[in-house]
């Protein structure tokens, strides 16, 4: 099937979202958030994001029907994030798509949340590109990846040995009560501060780093530099604190980014999740990818974070790579490896 039609169901966190694609072509990406309903408590309460889930799941799938001026019967098959993610918030989606799928006597693909992330590219950039080094920094991973076949074959060479780099992003702008999630807020405000205002340390980027973890990052050294500079400053800038701090998160997951593509020799590099939204990071991405010869792609920010487009894309993928649907009646697996794409 060249052009199939593919409806993808995203519950992993706290977006309720669903996106329906036909081939490579976006016709609907409907998200309904619970960030709100978290955002008192500075991060993602599980039991709240599962319920949340309940509530919109079947209107999210109904106006996405909608939106794409399709019918359900039209389908040619249902996907659905499988993991990792919290494990309530997981199940929503995987009962709602196996009861769905099963209801339309579809094929069901239940995939993986972080592949999704990097195939929601090829719904962007039409050329495939495979090899690619794919950096994927969202709230819950950051890790560099070798993919050699975004429905098959994933290599993880690094990932990071504490804190996720968005979750790090989350920490510090709680810290200085910028909200949640922090990302954005952090993006907005250094945008009037000054990078190089702090020198704030470079996670496992000495010398016998490169040597014995060149693609693994550790952010909690940085966190506490940030926290401790804020205890002994009390009247930091803001905008200078969250722009120095933005740097150097943003240094090293491109010094690492690169170096991964210069040791392969794979001169592709896709950067996803919801730090990929980061203006900073795709602009020093975009400068030192085109200094060192690196084909750059980075999907437009509205498809960085969490969608149900992303899923769908998968899924498509994997129906035209004539990949074989899951059998059978499946658990979801909140911590499923990226190294396994689907189910
Ligand atoms: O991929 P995502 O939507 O959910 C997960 O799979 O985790 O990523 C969410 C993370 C949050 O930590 C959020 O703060 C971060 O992505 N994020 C950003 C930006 N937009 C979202 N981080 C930095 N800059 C942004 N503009
Ligand atoms: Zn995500």
């Amino acid at each position: 099937m060249s052009e199939p039609l593919v409806l993808g169901i995203e519950t992993s966190c706290d977006e309720t979202a669903i996106g329906i694609v036909r081939g490579r072509t976006l016709l609907a990406n409907v998200i309904a958030s619970s960030v709100e309903e978290h955002a008192r408590f500075g991060g993602v309460v599980p039991e709240i994001a599962s319920r949340a889930h309940l509530e919109a799941i079947l209107p999210s799938i109904e106006s996405a029907v909608k939106e794409a001026k399709i019918s359900l019967n039209d389908i040619d098959a249902v996907a659905v994030t499988a993991g990792p993610g919290l494990i309530g918030a997981l199940l929503v989606g995987v009962a709602s798509a196996n009861g769905l799928a099963l209801g339309l006597g579809k094929p069901l693909y239940g995939v993986n949340h972080l592949a999704a992330h990097v195939s929601v590219d090829f719904l962007t950039h039409l050329q495939p590109i495979e090899p690619t080094i794919a950096l994927l920094v969202s709230g819950g991973h950051s890790s560099l990846l070798q993919v050699d076949d975004i429905t098959s074959s994933i290599t993880k060479l690094g990932a990071t040995m504490d804190d996720a780099a968005g979750e790090a992003f989350d920490k510090i702008s709680r810290i200085m009560g910028l909200g949640f999630p922090g990302g954005p807020a952090i993006d907005r405000i250094a945008q009037s501060g000054d990078a190089k205002a702090i020198d704030f340390p470079r996670g496992l980027t000495q010398a016998a780093d490169w040597q014995t973890r060149p693609y693994d990052f550790s952010f909690s050294g940085l966190k506490s530099a940030v926290a401790r500079y804020l205890e002994v400053t009390p009247d930091y800038a803001k905008a200078d604190v969250a722009a120095s701090f933005q740097e150097s998160i943003v240094d090293v997951l491109m010094l690492k980014a690169i170096a991964a593509c210069t040791a392969t020799g794979i001169n592709s590099l896709v950067i996803a999740g919801g730090v990929a939204a980061n203006s900073r990071l795709r602009a020093v991405a975009q400068e030192r990818c085109a200094k060192a010869g690196i084909s750059l792609r980075i999907p437009s920010p509205g498809l960085c974070t969490d969608n149900g487009a992303m899923v769908a894309a998968l899924g498509s993928l994997m129906v035209t790579a004539g990949r074989a649907p899951t059998e059978g009646a499946f658990d979801a697996s909140s911590s499923l490896q990226v190294e396994q794409v689907s189910l």
